[in-house]
């Protein structure tokens, strides 16, 4: 059986999505991945079949009842013993080994939320992964369930051609990757790297390695962080990352 991506929303409709095209689209109309959705409203309770209730403590919006999506659940268990995962900005951060953990088994069951939240109780009970993709709110978990499920799908066996594939794993340090250039050689009076227009491989792999280092270093302090304690403890035999951002 295909990699299967479960998912609890109240806007079943807002999946595939953009999933449905491209390339995790054609996965999916090759069978190498499978898109369940399971509405969340049925489960809800009373004449409204309400989902969300006012918060104990007071405050604004409303927040999910534990009740209601523990039953959504128990609904969305299948055979497989796969991660449930509650997207967040509560959450920690969503990295490319979470991506690679969640490929290597049967599939994952994604819970979105809207209003403020979902009860804390239900989260504990079933031992969800709380993951936020950023910095940043958005308006419920679907966009952010599509990122995370899009970062799975490309990764599956058969769904990337194999030199992309290759590559991931080739120049696997978790480090930026380099600049990218292609022609023409001048456009609009900028010119390219001259050394990529060299032909010498072992000089351009350094170029490329000086200036994956000199962005993650710019730009993104903690993975650099990171990337030199992996260094300073493997000093002789490296374990890198496996991956490139
Ligand atoms: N839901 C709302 N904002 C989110 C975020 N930043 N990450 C994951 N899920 C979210």
């Amino acid at each position: 059986m295909s990699w299967k991506a479960t998912i609890l929303t109240l806007f079943p409709e807002m999946f595939p999505g953009p999933l449905g095209q491209s390339l995790a689209g054609k996965a999916l109309e090759k069978g190498l991945w499978r898109c369940e959705t399971r509405d969340l409203r049925p489960f809800g309770l009373g004449r409204h079949k309400s989902v969300d209730d006012t918060p104990f403590g007071g405050g604004a919006g409303m927040v999910m009842r534990p009740d209601v999506i523990d039953t959504a659940l128990d609904s969305a268990a299948g055979a497989e013993d796969v991660p449930v995962v509650y997207l967040t900005p509560r959450g920690r951060p969503l990295t490319q080994p979470d991506i690679r953990r969640y490929v290597a088994g049967a599939g994952v069951t994604l819970l979105c939320g809207r209003y403020e939240g979902v009860d804390e109780r239900v989260l504990q009970a079933r031992a969800v992964e709380q993951v936020s993709i950023g910095d940043y709110v958005l308006s419920g978990g679907e966009p952010a369930a599509l990122i995370l499920l899009d970062a799975c799908i490309r990764l599956l066996p058969g769904v990337m051609g194999s030199a992309e594939s290759g590559e991931e794993e080739s120049f696997s340090d978790g480090l930026l990757e380099y600049p990218h250039y292609t022609r023409p050689a001048e456009w609009q009076g900028r010119t390219v790297p001259e050394v990529l227009l060299s032909g010498n491989h072992a000089a351009i792999a350094a170029w490329r390695r000086e200036q994956s280092e000199t962005a993650t270093r710019d730009r993104r302090p903690d993975l650099w962080a990171a990337y030199s304690a992996r260094l300073n403890r493997n000093t002789t035999a490296g374990s890198p990352a496996a991956f490139r951002y």
